[in-house]
């Protein structure tokens, strides 16, 4: 069953749709004009690009090549690339060989998200902190020599496989500002790489301990090691990490089929076939040896980096999907919503709001917060309202006749859940992320090439969308405060990406984008402290010549959604995990590996950034862009 709108593929069926979300009830005229433009393309030649726009750079041209770009008067800092020491007797990076114990000590591979815990704690405009950043992924023809493509696996050692576990994970890394640079403090207590090799993490929530979770090497279902495909993630209000884990499916091998557990991995495309090939060296990683592991995967994992001896916690009221991010929004009575999106196309956006208010004075109390709460999935409608659905067990279709026997059931299988609530197929949701001022929800939903004409819905209007969308939701106010408790909010389409001048992308602004403005397959956000948004992007298209990028826009005024060219990521890469720091004078770039593109391997990378030296292969790095001039970033 599904809340999606019928079959409606007609160009005024689309134009009546976005028209109803697009024109935000207190929105200047001239945006409107803006929008009324877009749906007419001649009349938005009528004013000038980026016209009322707060943000100050000179963009940047399209383009593709080896390196990165910036507007004049920006710089960029290489702060910490794959194989860089965090310890102060950490082995140096060595290239080209497998060393699992020293990739526990450096830097992993693929940084993703960022974020900057400053120091002291209490700190704001931090010239000091500890940066996190998770390591999503790696890429064995990139990182060795010999492995020319990814079907080339049968030359994967033992060795390789254990230090690909090993670049898995997270890093925290203490940094400081010295003479307008950051340094990586390498004998900081708080340095800290946690891995999916040999990381113990505790199970907590409503899945811990249950018979699903639980394996020979952990009888009790309670303790897990290692955390994998760490993409997005947040930041609490009280100062602790949540790293999420998204693409499960591709870490396991071995036939599932006949096994209790294969129609739920199914839902979850675990299938036994995975990209990786550790389940030949490793047996948790043999779904005929551990059928259960994948369940121990999935989750939204909460790490304090101010203790760096504590234990990461999975969080399991959280629900089980491919996480994308988890990013927290203080409700107007002090409990605490995360926002999640489930990347995967045609999958669900989803929220948990904690049943406990978040006690600033108390820390010892918001220690648990996430164990307890409820999980909820959305349904948008085409009246420009969406609903949150709570899924609890033994509410509406949540029940023993259709196998959910508790709520370890639901938040385990927290996909079928939401299939049977009707909740929206949405086109991959990334980022989500509640604007600080605001409250507006930013869902960023980056692309679905496979959405269908029939398939269409209000929330996801464009079949074949290969360039994403993202959605405002509007949260009712209570005593002037956003109500992200609430069950019922107004949404709008914030931008339709692609190229307006290409009529057929059905692209839609709020105002004219220039040439190089206009964006394709948004990804992860972040606000600045004016309160801009900041989009970066996964899949430009580079045969045309487009670089994955990072935009920037206003939310609100005359440059509302009027996306400008920032940065350009060197060809290969991906853009990651934009992370304002030092009162908006920094800010902390994820470029993700650079280099990763069909015919490019050790031997012969399409690109050698950061270090551009014949002997080294391109390495997912940091960059911490500040101006020359020291200024806010933007201005
Ligand atoms: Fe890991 Fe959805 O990007
Ligand atoms: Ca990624
Ligand atoms: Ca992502
Ligand atoms: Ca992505």
């Amino acid at each position: 069953m599904s809340a999606d709108s019928g079959p409606d593929t007609s160009d005024t069926a689309l134009a009546r749709a976005i028209e109803a979300r697009v024109s935000r009830r207190d929105v200047l005229k001239a945006a409107l004009a803006g929008m009324a433009g877009a749906l007419a393309p001649s009349a938005l030649q009528a004013m000038p690009a980026g016209a009322g726009s707060t943000l100050g750079f000179a963009e940047i041209a399209r383009g593709l090549d080896e390196r990165h770009h910036l507007p004049p008067g920006y710089v960029a800092q290489v702060v910490l690339r794959w194989g860089d020491p965090l310890f102060a007797d950490a082995p140096a990076f060595v290239p080209g060989h497998p060393d699992a114990d020293a990739q526990e000590q450096q830097f992993g591979y693929d940084n993703d998200f960022l974020a900057f815990f400053p120091l002291p704690a209490s700190g704001e405009a931090s010239l000091r902190g500890l940066l996190c950043a998770n390591h999503e992924r790696c890429t064995a023809q990139l990182m060795w020599p010999g492995m020319t493509e990814r079907s080339d696996r049968e030359r994967m050692t033992a060795a390789h496989c254990a230090h690909e576990m090993a670049s898995h994970g997270v890093s925290v890394v203490e940094l400081r500002m010295e003479h307008g640079r950051w340094r990586t403090v390498l004998d900081s207590p708080y340095n800290r790489r946690i891995t999916l090799r040999s990381t113990p993490i505790a199970l907590s929530g409503p899945a811990a301990g249950h018979p699903r979770m639980r394996t020979a090497q952990d009888p009790e279902g309670r303790r897990v090691i290692g955390t994998l495909n760490n993409c997005a993630g947040g930041v609490t209000p009280w100062g602790t990490l949540l790293t999420c884990e998204e693409n499960l499916h591709l870490y396991f091998s071995g036939e599932p089929e006949g096994h209790a557990e294969a129609a739920a991995r199914k839902r979850y495309r675990v299938h036994g076939r995975g990209l990786y090939v550790w389940g030949r060296h490793f047996e948790r990683f043999d779904l005929r040896r551990t059928p259960n592991e994948p369940n121990r995967f999935g989750w939204v994992v909460e790490i304090d980096p101010y203790a760096p001896r504590s234990t990461p916690v999975k969080r399991t009221a959280l629900g089980r999907f491919k996480h994308e991010g988890a990013t927290s929004a203080v409700s107007h009575d002090g409990r605490v919503a995360i926002y999640m999106g489930d990347d995967e196309r045609f999958e669900y956006l989803y929220k948990f709001v904690t049943q406990a208010r978040w006690q600033p004075q108390a820390p010892e109390a918001n220690r648990d917060l996430l164990d307890r709460g409820t999980l909820y999935v959305a349904r948008f409608d085409a009246d420009a309202r969406m609903h949150w659905l709570p899924l609890v067990y033994g509410e509406g279709p949540l029940t023993q006749a259709n196998g959910f026997h508790s709520q370890a059931d639901v938040v385990i299988e927290a996909r079928r859940a939401a299939d049977l609530l009707g909740a929206t197929s949405m086109d991959r949701p990334e980022d989500v992320e509640a604007h600080p001022e605001t409250g507006a929800v930013y869902v960023v939903l980056t692309n679905n090439n496979a959405r269908t004409g029939a398939q269409i819905n209000a929330a996801n209007p464009r079949a074949n969308n290969r360039w994403g969308h993202i959605i405002e939701i509007v949260p009712p106010r209570v005593n002037g405060a956003p109500d992200h408790t609430a069950t019922e909010c107004a949404w709008e389409f914030f931008l339709l990406a692609g190229d307006p001048s290409d009529a057929l992308q059905s692209a839609r602004y709020a105002g004219p984008v220039s040439a190089t403005g206009w964006l394709a397959c948004p990804d992860n956000v972040a606000f600045d402290p004016r309160g801009r948004i900041w989009i970066a992007t996964d899949g430009q298209d580079h045969a045309a010549g487009f670089a994955d990028s990072l935009y920037a826009a206003d939310t609100s005024g005359p440059g509302r959604g009027i996306t400008r060219l920032f940065f350009n990521a060197p060809r290969g890469a991906e853009v990651c995990g934009p992370c304002f720091a030092a009162n908006g004078s920094t800010l902390f770039l994820a470029v993700q590996h650079p280099g990763d593109e069909r015919g490019s391997d050790y031997a012969r990378p399409s690109t050698r950034w950061p270090d551009f030296r014949s002997d080294l292969p391109p390495r997912p790095a940091v960059i911490a862009i500040s101006r020359e001039d020291g200024k806010e970033i933007g201005s």
